[in-house]
């Protein structure tokens, strides 16, 4: 039975793609939970920490002094060593998995830790959730700058993401427009088109591809014929890296490697290969990649990492475990964990945003 006037011992890991704002994340859930007279200590590396004890660290104020502005985080992540399906190479190079999630248990009540702060997305929430089902009392903390984690309105390093493909936007104008030319930004956000909408339509995007609205490639032609006729004779469209033609599957980065998500990419390239067949136009396609998962936090996301890290701890002084801390506008709240990850918060096709992109000309590919 979980006391929270008996915490003594508490510990931070970082798990999945890092996005900024983990440090201000474990700034503040280690202020605040040395404030309440506890000992912190960080998980390096995901859950590697908790499989190899030398992998993890002593939080004090000083491990965390000047850290809110950082991008990165200062425990390192990891999106593969799920414990629960924990790679091994045999001799012969090929990869299969084993269960190693029991000496994660075991180390966790050796460090006679109390509870854990996992930082994570929807897979190291969902490894989180199946620890809690274990005994380990746990607090979950929204991260990922794909923002599709249900339960919270907004998770940290969405904003700094967005800007950084706004910037991307506005710099590739001019030069689109001075070798009138089609130019197609592939943007990050997995299976949800978060990114791809608020950082296209902040962007002045003539044409934004999402997952949610599988698209017609012949109505992203028109749209760019349209410009043509109307004397634009340049165009940027925006595509998520999830976003795929009607009928056809969202283009993977190679297969997928044992214990770890599979990679999406391509659409990008595709797209512009097809406007320059159909239209004749000259197209050129970037992929935006990790520059949207680096570089300093914005302000947003220091502030919203630092109240979730105070939300965290919170949490646990009050002996609400096996929750999520989640944005509910104007507050921090906490909702069940196992909530949180049932499913995956996409893009509503009746949003406002959807319905401006609209009011504003931009195609959509429907
Ligand atoms: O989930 C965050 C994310 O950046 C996705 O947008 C992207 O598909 C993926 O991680 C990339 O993962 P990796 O860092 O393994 O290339």
């Amino acid at each position: 039975m979980f006391d929270a006037t008996k915490i003594k011992r508490i510990a931070i890991n970082t798990g999945g793609g890092d996005a900024p704002g983990l440090n201000a994340v474990i700034r503040a859930t280690t202020l605040a939970a040395l404030e309440r007279g506890w000992e912190v200590y960080g998980i390096r590396h995901g859950y590697r920490g908790l499989l190899d004890l030398d992998d993890m660290m002593r939080l004090d104020a000083k491990a965390v002094r000047g850290i809110t502005h950082l991008g990165g985080t200062i425990l390192g992540t990891a999106n593969k060593g799920n414990p629960f399906e924990f790679p091994v190479k045999a001799a012969d190079g090929t990869v299969s998995v084993v269960d190693r999630s029991d000496e994660v248990v075991a180390n966790f009540h050796k460090c006679g830790l109390d509870a854990l702060v996992c930082i994570g997305g929807d897979g190291s929430l969902r490894i989180a959730q199946k620890f809690i089902e274990k005994g380990i009392p746990i607090i979950g903390v929204p991260k990922t700058i794909d923002n599709d984690l249900a339960g919270t309105v907004m998770t940290f390093g969405f904003d700094t993401a967005v800007a950084t493909a706004t910037d991307a936007i506005d710099k590739l104008h001019s030069t689109a427009e001075a070798h009138e030319r089609v130019m197609i930004v592939e943007v990050m956000g997995r299976y949800a088109g978060w990114i791809a909408m608020n950082a296209g339509l902040s962007g002045s995007a003539d044409i934004i591809l999402i997952p949610e609205i599988p698209f017609d490639i012949d109505k992203v032609c028109a749209k760019v014929q349209r410009r043509e006729a109307a004397g634009r004779h340049f165009s940027i469209v925006v595509c998520a890296e999830g976003a795929h033609p009607a009928g056809m599957d969202m283009l993977v980065r190679g297969p997928k490697e044992a214990g770890r998500e599979v990679l999406l990419g391509g659409i990008g390239e595709y797209v512009a290969k097809e406007i320059a067949a159909r239209t004749g136009k000259e197209t050129r396609s970037i992929v935006l990649g990790h520059l949207q998962r680096g570089g300093s936090p914005s302000t947003f996301d220091r502030l919203l990492g630092l109240r979730f890290g105070a939300a965290a701890v919170r949490c646990l002084a009050e002996g609400k475990i096996n929750v999520m801390v989640a944005l509910d506008p104007p507050t921090v709240k906490a909702i069940p964990l196992n909530q949180a990850i049932e499913r995956m918060k996409t893009v509503p096709l009746d949003c406002d945003t959807i319905q401006t992109a609209r009011a504003l000309g931009v195609a959509l590919g429907d």
